[in-house]
């Protein structure tokens, strides 16, 4: 690893009198991963050269050798020119060099009245911010693609669980939506969370701010940060924004994780409420019959990484004293994997959702199944008058009769209902029906289809908006 990198010496060398050995310059280096930072880093720079400028500390005409070499040095990035040296340890000393390199003494003032501290706090603001925006749009894609299968079966019926026991019938378009629900907090988390990204550690320098005339708001608004951070040794120290995001992620792949699982049972031939589209599933090398739901199983096993970077980031910064400390270079790792997994998870996932086939039928056979219409018997029971609890007995004792006969509830005479209540009459029928059962829960956050198609439309309204 070490050779594609010419030897050159360190920004710091001065002082030191031994070099030290490779080893320890690949433990401490950042560069093969914070190079993905590269673009903020020159963001960055760019603003704090701007206002150095502005306020007089730098002529005018380092500014603008500083503007053109940044623009060079960015153009040889994105050419894939641009040669990374592990000896110059990280992105920003390996960028500040080669700027020098192309613009001399201007480049070497690029540095003044700031520090490599509160530089990289305030690359990774910029960088999270991104990944915050792409992730946000990402998320009302996939609400999107979710809402759009929810429509295409507002009205197909099966059993919802409790206990993963048959509970009462819902329409497909409803547990849709559910997740619909859950992916539109996500959004907000990630919103909210924003808000205490988007603010500027720049001018905190080293960690007790610097002497000379800085105009830190200046630098916030180029970069369009909402605010400073008020205070310079919090600046370069915390990185709780970032725990935060990666908190946000966690909550969101647990809710990806969630519907993987569900995707998996109903994919189940046992089960066969769903196909999944052959491009997102494998088959198996033995058996030749197998298609495996291979994207949301690995989507529930990458949550798992994610949950472990945050648990990762939070320990990383448990122990440490203010300020800036050397083990906040491994928050990078943690938080680049997360924005990978999540980014492309979500793609994934907006994707695979116009690829899934709903099965009606299994779903309508499996409802019909485990009494689902119980509780429909029980609340007719308690319109006609019958107390809740006793209704609910009477109910019971319908479903053992049920079980030894081997039939469901609406399968039962008119007589043989009554024999459990005399209140039983001929209307009974319509709210043992599926139909029947799910249309009556009409009301804003029930299942009745023509309230999953106007909880369609506000989602809809907001996807728009
Ligand atoms: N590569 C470092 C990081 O990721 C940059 C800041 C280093 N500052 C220092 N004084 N060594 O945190």
């Amino acid at each position: 690893m070490t050779d594609q990198f010419s030897k050159k010496a360190e920004a710091w060398s001065a002082r030191f009198s031994e070099p030290v050995s490779d080893l320890v310059k690949r433990y401490t280096a950042s560069v093969f991963f914070d190079k993905r930072m590269a673009k903020a880093d020159i963001q960055g720079s760019l603003a704090h050269a701007d206002m150095l400028a502005a306020q007089g500390i730098i002529p005018a005409a380092d500014l603008a050798a500083i503007q053109k070499g940044l623009a060079q040095v960015s153009a040889e990035i994105d050419g894939g020119q641009f040669e990374w040296q592990l000896d110059l340890e990280d992105v920003h000393l390996n960028i500040e060099k080669r700027l020098t390199e192309l613009v001399g003494d201007a480049g070497k003032r690029l540095h003044t009245g700031r520090s490599r501290n509160d530089q990289v706090a305030t690359d990774i603001r910029l960088y999270v911010r991104s990944a915050i925006d792409d992730i946000s749009g990402l998320l009302q894609q996939l609400r999107g693609a979710l809402v759009d299968l929810a429509e295409k079966n507002a009205g197909v019926i099966l059993p919802g669980f409790t206990h993963m026991q048959v509970a009462q019938p819902i329409t497909f378009g409803h547990h849709m939506l559910a997740y619909v629900e859950m992916f539109g907090r996500d959004v907000e988390r990630m919103q909210d969370c924003r808000k205490r990204v988007n603010r500027l550690p720049l001018g905190a320098a080293a960690l007790a701010g610097t002497t000379f005339p800085i105009d830190r708001l200046r630098v916030a608004k180029t970069l369009g940060f909402d605010d400073v951070c008020h205070n310079s040794l919090d600046a370069v120290s915390d990185r709780d924004f970032a725990i935060e995001f990666t908190a946000a992620a966690s909550l969101l792949m647990m809710h990806v994780s969630r519907m993987s699982e569900e995707l998996i049972i109903w994919m189940s031939p046992r089960v066969g409420f769903i196909d999944i589209a052959d491009r997102f599933c494998t088959g198996s090398s033995i058996m030749p019959q197998k298609k495996n739901p291979d994207v949301p199983e690995l989507a529930r096993g990458k949550t798992g990484r994610v949950y472990g970077h945050l648990m990762g980031l939070l320990t990383l910064m448990k122990g440490q004293p203010l300020a800036y400390n050397k083990d906040n270079q491994e928050d990078k790792e943690p938080l680049f994997d997360t924005v990978d997994t999540v980014v492309d998870t979500l793609r994934i996932f907006a994707d695979m959702a116009g690829g899934i086939t709903v099965k009606p039928e299994a779903m309508r056979s499996a409802a019909l199944q485990g009494y689902a219409t119980a509780t429909d018997l029980a609340d007719y029971l308690v319109k006609k008058g019958l107390p809740f609890r006793d209704a609910h007995e009477a109910v019971a004792h319908a479903v053992r009769a049920c079980d030894d006969l081997k039939i469901d509830l609406a399968q039962m005479s008119l007589e043989q209902l009554r024999a459990f209540s005399p209140l039983v009459g001929e209307d009974v029928f319509a709210v043992l029906t599926l139909e029947g059962s799910v249309a009556a829960r009409d009301h804003i956050g029930g299942t009745a289809p023509n309230q999953v198609r106007s909880a369609i439309a506000r989602v809809r309204q907001q996807l728009a908006g």
